[in-house]
């Protein structure tokens, strides 16, 4: 398989989606069997449903937690780790991905842009906080300092996804776009792809054509695992 040829000094704009982290054994969204098939989305993701039955979101929450705590990075989030050693400009990576996978793999995530399972925050107050433990007890809890609802540091439906500030401002000033394993069909992140320069240099890799295919210049279908770390070997 003929690799990238990543150069270096080339200012890379990486945004990976659920594909990723499949092959570690993390269910994607909407392909057949995916998260969103078996559950309400709006119940278990949006915070009417939050509001509504916040025990049931807890609860939908936590059993992700306790999956994601029994996987591990695999070959993609590795390649990408390596990649970035091996560039002069960083960080420059951007996930859809709530599982931490990249960062425990060793990458200066730049935005988790739909937030982070591992954090929690309250609805009112809003700081984001490190969570060990809380999801792991039976019913959400009240902030201790204004008796909001502690909440999952998740972006749901309806919500603004985070830091499209700075990835309008990567985007502007990179030279290639590589996407990963991401179905094309989530927006803003969708339409990241038309918001690089005409010169950038735009790549998609990922088991099958995404819905925005027809704006990459190269596709590389296949699982992430497998092709990503000879696609990016220099
Ligand atoms: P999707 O489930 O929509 O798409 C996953 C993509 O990964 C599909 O295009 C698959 O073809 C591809 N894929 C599956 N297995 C793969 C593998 N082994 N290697 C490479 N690619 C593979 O997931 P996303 O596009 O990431 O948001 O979904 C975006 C957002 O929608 C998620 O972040 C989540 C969801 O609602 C929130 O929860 C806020």
């Amino acid at each position: 398989m003929p690799s990238l040829k990543i150069d270096p000094s080339d200012r890379l704009f990486i945004l990976t989606g659920a594909g990723i982290s499949a092959e570690s054994g993390i269910q994607t969204f909407r392909d057949a069997g995916g998260l969103w098939e078996g559950h309400d989305v709006v119940a278990v993701a949006s915070p009417e449903g939050f509001k509504k039955d916040p025990q049931l979101v807890w609860r939908f929450y936590s059993e992700r937690r306790q999956h994601v705590l029994e996987c591990n990075p695999n070959a993609a989030h590795d390649a990408l780790a390596v990649l970035e050693q091996q560039l002069t400009s960083k960080p420059i990576l951007f996930t859809q991905n709530v599982d931490n996978l990249h960062q425990r793999a060793g990458s200066s995530v730049l935005s988790a842009m739909h937030g982070n399972l591992f954090k929690s925050r309250c609805e009112k107050c809003a700081i984001p906080f490190d969570d060990e433990q809380l999801y792991f007890d039976a019913l959400p809890q009240s902030c201790i300092n204004c008796g909001g609802a502690i909440r999952p540091d998740i972006v749901w439906f309806g919500e603004e996804p985070r830091d499209l500030n700075i990835i309008n401002a990567v985007l502007r000033c990179s030279n290639v776009m590589l996407v990963v394993g991401t179905s094309g069909r989530v927006y803003p992140a969708a339409d990241f792809i038309r918001k690089v320069g005409k010169q950038t240099r735009t790549i998609y890799v990922g088991l099958e054509r995404p819905a925005n295919a027809a704006y990459f210049d190269e596709l590389h279908l296949g699982k992430a695992g497998e092709i990503l770390p000879e696609l990016l070997a220099f």
